[in-house]
């Protein structure tokens, strides 16, 4: 079998397929080394003093823990000095992140949530990555908030690391989806899926149910419908998963189909998920997919940004499922 690592598969698509240029591969190179930290780190736990709280709180007054600020600074040093990079953007910091002036500039945006799942860390269960690339706008060299706020459309590449029993890396460039599985040993990720495709329809769900009292009329038509099974409306049963990792979540609708939800509510009318760190960039690959992604009401990577930490309503994953709950709320 050819074994192709994610440095060739990556040079293919520059010199061969000529699908990207030679900085956005450099980019992202550099951002898979930078997950392969994250994911040492990870799984060293206890033994490298990285659980547990930091004892201070994110911009969206989030209590940080110790491996969400590790993994902040993995990311930003990591890609600091690559050229590549105009500025970056954490879901764990108020404002971008600036080039040093000692360091050349390039001409992309770098955002990320750097460990994605955080109430998962104590308890050993899956986290990840995610992290979406847009272009500088032309003219810009010390890119502030309005530099960022791109629609998802706008994106180049995005893509996420789950660190799990394997790490992996899932990535999209507007031409599909690719899955890289870290190869502990060489200590490289190892191309093992392309073509990913959600298939259309699906029997299973990822929603909070403990946030059912607040939700709107749409939502609960939808769950009432599914948790019916065979006997209700759509004549099947359906099972329900929610790992509350929203990477891990997303990697098993990539791999077997399902709808995850994280919807607009009375307790959070704005949403609880991120639009530039977490929904644009999984909408982004999981549109590559096959499958779509809304706001319950429009389409996600249509949004304009008004703000680098807006929140949004998601209903993502399997194509059939996020358009009858769509068209729900527009019914
Ligand atoms: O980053 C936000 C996040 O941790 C997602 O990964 C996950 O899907 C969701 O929040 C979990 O939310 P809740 O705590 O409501 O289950
Ligand atoms: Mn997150």
């Amino acid at each position: 079998m050819r074994r192709v690592s994610l440095t060739r598969y990556l040079i293919e698509q520059q010199r061969d397929k000529q699908s990207i240029p030679s900085d956005l591969r450099l980019l992202i190179e550099v951002v898979s080394r930078a997950c392969k930290a994250i994911s040492n780190t990870v799984a060293k736990g206890a033994l490298a003093d990285v659980l547990g709280s930091a004892g201070s709180d994110n911009v969206q007054g989030e209590a940080q823990k110790k491996l969400d600020v590790i993994s902040n600074e993995i990311l930003l040093e990591a890609n600091e000095w690559g050229g590549h990079l105009a500025a970056m953007a954490s879901e764990e910091m108020e404002q971008p992140h600036q080039i040093p002036h000692r360091f050349p500039k390039g001409e992309y945006l770098l955002l990320f949530d750097p460990l994605d799942g955080s109430s998962n860390i104590d308890v050993n269960v899956s986290v990840g990555t995610i992290f979406s690339v847009l272009r500088c706008p032309d003219g810009v060299t010390e890119p502030d908030e309005k530099a960022f706020l791109q629609p998802g459309t706008k994106q180049v590449a995005a893509g996420f690391a789950v660190y799990g029993p394997s790490t992996l890396l899932v990535l999209t460039f507007g031409d599909g989806v690719a899955v890289f599985t870290l190869d502990r040993e060489q200590g490289s990720f190892v191309l093992t899926q392309e073509n990913v495709q959600i298939p259309e329809e699906t029997a299973e769900f990822a929603i909070n149910m403990s946030n059912q009292r607040h939700w709107e009329a749409p939502v609960r038509r939808y769950i009432d419908e599914v948790v019916a099974g065979a006997t209700g409306p759509r004549k099947k049963d359906f099972n329900m998963r929610w790992i509350a990792s929203m990477v891990a979540d997303l990697y098993r609708i990539l791999t077997r189909g399902g709808i995850f939800m994280y919807p607009v509510d009375a307790k959070r009318p704005g949403g609880r998920l991120r639009l530039m760190y977490e929904a644009n960039p999984m909408a982004f690959i999981v549109e590559q997919a096959g499958g779509a992604a809304t706001t319950g009401r429009k389409r996600v990577m249509e949004l304009q940004p008004e703000e680098l930490h807006q929140r949004v309503g998601l209903v993502i994953g399997s194509k059939k499922e996020v358009e009858r709950v769509t068209r729900y709320h527009v019914e």
